[in-house]
């Protein structure tokens, strides 16, 4: 109760965060990515702390450093994320800022892949990787009393958005345009739209910081009193 009254509205809480891209290997020298910085999702995690929250940070090869004082899971790929976030269940609130990767190589290669002097390339096998909002969403036993998800699009944002939290099952969805020439994806600024169960709600262009304070926010609004 002491720590409670000193520390913030999300004092006692246990908040599960996951950022960054996630790398699937290719072979042990090769993998694939994506544009994913881990901006947002860090600045998420440090906006939570700030309002007391123990945030459990699962994070990918993220190109930005993770916040102190956060408990920081760095995993690889998106089936470690799967794991680490399922092993770091029960919590309060989850929120999903990472851009997994939806396909591993299935026939990744346990030695590095050489080329074989006939000019031909190796051909690539695709798998699709669990979804883990889908997963945390529908969890039977552990689900969070708030989860909220992103959604990254580049046509048709808020119907794709909408759908994509019908879908998945989470309460929340925080849509953005990452069309190139927005500057989202690996900048410094943010411009989206919260989805939930109520309707939408569009912010202005702010700056990532601003954004995770807002969502932050907004989280321990949705929590107080749950
Ligand atoms: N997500 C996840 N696990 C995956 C894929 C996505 O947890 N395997 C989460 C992301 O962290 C994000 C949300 O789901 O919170 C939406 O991710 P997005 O890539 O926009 O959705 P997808 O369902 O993968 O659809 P799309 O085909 O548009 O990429
Ligand atoms: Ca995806």
């Amino acid at each position: 109760i002491e720590a409670a009254l000193a520390a913030g509205p999300l004092a006692g809480r246990r908040v599960l965060v996951t950022s960054g891209p996630t790398h699937e290997p290719i072979d042990p020298v090769r993998y694939i990515a994506n544009r994913s910085s881990g901006a947002q999702g860090t600045a998420l995690a440090a906006a939570l702390r700030d309002l007391g929250a123990q945030v459990i940070f699962v994070t990918g090869p993220a190109s930005v450093p993770p916040p102190s004082g956060v408990q920081v899971i760095k995993v690889e790929t998106a089936r470690q994320m799967l794991e680490a976030v399922e092993a770091a269940l029960p919590a309060d609130a989850a929120v999903m800022a990472a851009a997994v990767a939806d396909w591993r190589v299935a026939n990744a290669a346990g030695s590095k892949m050489k080329k074989d002097g006939t000019g031909r390339a190796p051909g690539l096998e695709f798998a699709e990787n669990p979804d883990i909002l889908a997963t945390v969403s529908r969890h039977p036993s552990a689900r969070p009393g708030l989860v909220v998800g992103f959604a990254a699009e580049t046509d048709e944002v808020i119907a794709h958005a909408t759908a994509k939290r019908l879908r998945k099952g989470c309460d929340w969805i925080v849509a953005n345009d990452v069309r190139p020439d927005t500057g989202i994806m690996g900048g410094s600024s943010n411009a989206v739209t919260i989805i939930s169960a109520d309707g939408q709600e569009s912010w202005p262009m702010m700056g990532k910081d601003e954004v995770a304070r807002r969502l932050a926010d907004r989280i321990a609004g949705a929590l107080d009193g749950a």
